[in-house]
Parts: structure tokens; sequence; C-alpha cells
């Protein structure tokens, strides 16, 4: 009997950029003003035991950035290759992340989620994130292009 490959959560290394930035363009996570080079090398600076990967034989079908900062975890750049979606990849990735972040004493995570894209928040309230009663702010500190 030939079985499938099953995908397999993996820690980033250098060796998958391309891959990496690949798979967010084709998820539509890219933008002008964050060059994703520039975020993976913040981030492999930062913390690099937040930073995801599925791995499917040599192929990269998602991503996931998690973060904590003393106070609150966060996640960034969820991402599953739109060919492998709706087989629960997401949510491995996402309770995989809050394992992580548990283990580190976080107690919380918050995440945004891009005007434009609100058919995810469905997603997200079927892993348990409801919204929170805040107003949103931020500030440019680098500017990436
Ligand atoms: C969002 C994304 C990561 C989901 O990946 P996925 O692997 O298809 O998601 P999963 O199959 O793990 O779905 C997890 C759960 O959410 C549910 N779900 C998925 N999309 C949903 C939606 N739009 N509305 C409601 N529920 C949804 C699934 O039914 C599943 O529920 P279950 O586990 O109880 O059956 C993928 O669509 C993607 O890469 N989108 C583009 C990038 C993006 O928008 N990222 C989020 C940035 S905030």
């Amino acid at each position: 009997m030939i079985t499938s490959p099953k995908p397999v959560i993996d820690t980033f290394t250098e060796g998958d950029r391309h891959r990496v930035v690949t798979l967010w363009g084709e998820c539509g996570l890219t933008r002008a003003w964050n060059d994703p080079d520039k975020d993976i090398d913040r981030k492999v600076a930062d913390s690099p035991w937040g930073f995801l990967v599925l791995r499917l034989g040599n192929a990269i079908i998602g991503s996931a950035m998690f973060g904590y900062d003393g106070h609150r975890g966060s996640v960034n750049y969820l991402s599953v290759h739109p060919a492998h979606r709706g087989k629960g990849y997401a949510r491995l990735l996402m309770e995989h992340g809050e394992a992580l972040l548990l283990a580190r004493g976080c107690p919380k995570i918050n995440l945004l989620v891009r005007t434009g894209n609100e058919q995810v928040i469905g997603l997200y309230g079927q892993l348990g994130y409801v919204p929170d009663e805040v107003v949103e702010l931020g500030k440019r500190l680098i500017k990436d292009d």
C-alpha cells in the first residue's frame, strides 16, 4: 500500500528562505511596505524558536511566526499553500505555536487581521479566538521600501 507523506512542523532554517517568501506571495501576505527578507532576518535575529514551517517532503506548504514580549504572544504570517487548505494544517500550526508560547509562560495571544481579510476571522473563531475591545494603533520605526 502506498501512503502519502504527512507534513511535519519544523523550525525555519536559512535554506527555507526562498520557499517561504514564495509561499507568502502565493498566500497574498506580502505587502510593498514589508520586505519579507528583512522580516525573516529580524525574526531569525530575535526569536527563531517561533518561526515555524510546515514541510511536506522538500516543499514548504505552511508557515507561522510566533513571538512573545513577556506580556502577550503574537502570531504573524499564518499561511497554508492554496493546494493544501481545508485539511487542518493552519490549526496544526496554531496549536503547535500556542504550545510553544505556553511553555514560555505566555498568558495570552493577540493577533491582527488585515481589513479586507475578515473571512479568516471565522477560522480564528474555530480556534478559540474572539474579538477584543481594543483600538489598534501602529507606528512604523523602520521603512522597508
Ligand atoms: C487562513 C489559512 C491559513 C487557513 O488554512 P487551512 O489549513 O485551510 O485552515 P484549517 O484547515 O486548519 O482550518 C482550521 C479550522 O478553521 C475552519 N475554517 C477555515 N477557514 C474558515 C473560514 N473562512 N471561516 C470559518 N471557519 C474556517 C476550518 O473549518 C477548520 O475548522 P475545524 O478544525 O474545526 O474543522 C489559509 O486559508 C491561508 O493561508 N490564507 C491566506 C493567508 C491568510 O489570510 N492568513 C491569515 C492572516 S491573519
